[in-house]
């Protein structure tokens, strides 16, 4: 069994590098100025990059996190590096408690909460017939009921102070393409996508969109495994149009935008940024 996790303790300071050169590079200033962002699974990957570009576009961030204090301080250092606002909140999304207490230090701090980044994931890869019930209950209950019950704490203040308000899920490709060996992550993508369309329905009414935003193969912690796996890696590669890898502020780029006010007429959709891959796709 190959168990890739986003919790993975470890600071990609190279991507936090990256991240930060691309926000300096694409970041629309002041695009998302007065707005406060809370962004989940903050402190590595694609979590990171987002923080710190909604920052360098104005926003004020809660940076969330559930394992990786590290990480999630180096966020913030690149967030204050551009004389930016965050703050740090610990939480284990999967429990209902931390859902709860997550909006609320964030309305506690900054009296607010505009965009939600629903991004904290993490995948087990196993034969369909070794998937344990504990690990199947992690998987889901970080990627989908930890998102479902956020959302619901960030949409009950909304629609009780009449507030519009942003929630972008970063899903996957696999919330529509197959993954063999990763049966309960694509489970938990594939519920994404129809939260994501169901709330867009429900929620339109109060102003509030849903999107998904389905990243293909990214180098983040999350394939780790998969990165060092050479031969892997280069079968991965062989279905991807563009022939690379993507990087975490190009999913970023997307976010920011879905959160700013030129996306205010969409809802209800999906964005792949995959290189193509979810067009080409043969076997793993
Ligand atoms: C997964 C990666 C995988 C990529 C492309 C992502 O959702 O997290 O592990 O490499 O999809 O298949």
């Amino acid at each position: 069994m190959s168990t890739n996790s986003s919790t993975t303790p470890q600071t990609d300071t190279s991507t936090l590098a990256g991240s930060l050169e691309a926000a300096r590079k694409f970041a629309v200033p002041n695009r998302l100025a007065g707005k406060v962002a809370l962004v989940t699974g903050a402190s590595s990957g694609i979590g990171q990059a987002i923080a710190v570009r909604l920052a360098a576009e104005g926003a004020r961030v809660v940076i969330g996190y559930s394992g990786n204090p590290a990480g999630a301080n180096d966020t913030r250092a690149a967030i204050e590096q551009m004389a930016k606002e965050s703050i740090v909140v610990q939480g284990d999304i999967s429990k209902c408690e931390a859902t709860k207490k997550l909006v609320e230090e964030t309305y506690a701090k900054f009296g607010r909460c505009d965009i939600l980044v629903n991004n904290a994931g993490l995948e087990i890869g196993a034969d369909f017939w070794d998937v344990t019930e504990a690990d199947y209950d992690k998987v889901l209950n970080l990627n989908l009921k930890g998102a479902f019950f956020l959302t619901q704490e960030f949409v009950k203040r909304l629609v009780a102070t009449k507030q519009p308000g942003r929630i972008i899920n970063i899903s996957s490709v696999h919330e529509d393409m197959v993954f063999p060996h990763f049966d309960s992550y694509s489970a938990s993508k594939g519920g994404l996508r129809m939260l994501m369309r169901n709330l867009s329905v429900e929620l339109g009414p109060h102003n509030i969109t849903c999107n998904n935003v389905a990243p293909g193969a990214i180098i983040t912690p999350i394939n780790k495994s998969l990165l060092n796996n050479k031969e892997q890696l280069q079968a991965l590669l062989n279905n991807i149009p563009l022939g690379r890898l993507g990087n975490a502020g190009e999913v970023a780029g997307m976010t920011a935008y879905l959160a700013s006010e030129e996306a205010a007429y969409i809802t209800g959709s999906t964005f792949l940024i995959d290189g193509g891959l979810i067009r080409n796709y043969h076997e793993q």
